[in-house]
């Protein structure tokens, strides 16, 4: 893997969070590939995976934010599922970045993925490794369905641990943290660790491409994730259910089933309401039922708090036409 990197081959790696579609950061024509295969606009930035903090020096102009890195190693979310927006310095191709005056850093805690780029001795520009606007990969199957051989080289690491993709976290803006993409570092953990104050940018919920100017009519509509129609709800008896044998309907925890739902399609992402393991599962669920002969998917909305939001942030884009 590290040679095919290296000779500016993409590959599809395990993250703790999805599995990613990775090509050298500094090499534009490997990047180039990775937007190709993807069919990614290429106004919309990669996030650029290191292995050592010293790589901030190197890619970013942010010595005075060095102090809040810190803080968030020390926390324990770096190495983690957590990308860091800061100023980034001209090294980092314009292709990369989109052109911005920031980039996008993780520092991933996958141990495949750590080897990789230890190995590499690179920087690994990774986006998620689905077709662009469908559901993120967290199996190494789901990769190789999206893309067969189009993607020759997939490094298998089993099930992702987290399930979504990392937080993504600005904090290129003076004195203020704001977050981009919600994930498995909460808002109330970020809020307990940063001495400046942390607020979440709503707007950004649609960075995928559900942004009008984003979509590329005729191509991406049809694509979108998932194809199968979906209806959110957060009490089953606030939504009815139209057309029972051909819906499926998931709830976050097995004890949220109502006794007589009298729905014959019926799943849970947990059995004790664990977000994490709701996490875990979402995306697994959403592609097999997907891929099933559902007219109709409903789906409960799991409270706003923690993880939470996350949760909402993916069914949301997810349900959106
Ligand atoms: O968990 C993850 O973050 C996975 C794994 C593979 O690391 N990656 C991932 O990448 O989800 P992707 O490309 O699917 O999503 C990255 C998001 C995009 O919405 C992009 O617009 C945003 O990050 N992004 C990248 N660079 C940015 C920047 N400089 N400023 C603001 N947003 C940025
Ligand atoms: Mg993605």
């Amino acid at each position: 893997m590290a040679e095919l990197l290296r000779s500016g081959a993409v590959v599809a790696l395990p993250t703790e969070t999805v599995y990613g579609l990775a090509a050298d950061a500094m090499n534009t024509q490997a990047v180039r590939q990775v937007f190709a295969i993807k069919g990614r606009p290429l106004i919309d930035p990669l996030i650029v995976h290191i292995n050592h903090l010293n790589w901030l020096d190197e890619l970013t102009d942010s010595v005075s934010l060095r102090g809040y890195v810190e803080m968030l190693v020390e926390a324990g979310f770096w190495p983690g599922p957590l990308t860091l927006v800061l100023p980034r310095r001209k090294v980092v191709p314009d292709l990369v970045t989109a052109g911005l005056e920031t980039v996008a850093i993780r520092y991933p805690a996958h141990p495949l993925m750590r080897r990789v780029l230890d190995l590499s001795g690179l920087v690994l520009a990774a986006p998620s490794a689905n077709p662009f606007g469908y559901v993120s990969p967290t199996m190494a199957r789901h990769v190789w369905e999206s893309f067969g051989e189009r993607v020759p080289h997939i490094l298998d690491g089993g099930p992702c641990s987290a399930g979504i993709e990392s937080t993504i976290l600005d904090l290129s803006i003076e004195g203020r943290a704001t977050i981009l993409r919600p994930g498995p570092v909460t808002l109330e953990a970020l809020r307990a660790v940063l001495p400046i104050p942390v607020s979440v940018h709503r707007k950004q919920a649609d960075a995928d491409g559900k942004k009008e100017g984003l979509k590329a009519p005729g191509l991406l509509t049809r694509h979108y994730s998932p194809r199968t129609p979906m209806t959110l709800f957060s009490e089953i008896d606030s939504v009815a259910i139209s057309n029972p044998a051909e819906s499926a309907v998931v709830f976050i925890s097995k004890s949220d089933v109502p006794p007589n739902l009298g729905c014959p399609h019926c799943f849970w992402l947990s059995e004790d309401g664990s977000l994490k393991t709701a996490a875990h599962h979402l995306f697994e669920l959403l592609r097999k039922l997907d891929n099933g002969d559902y007219g109709h998917l409903y789906w409960q909305l799991p409270p706003e708090q923690g993880l939470g939001m996350a949760l909402r942030d993916r069914l949301q884009r997810a349900a959106a036409r």
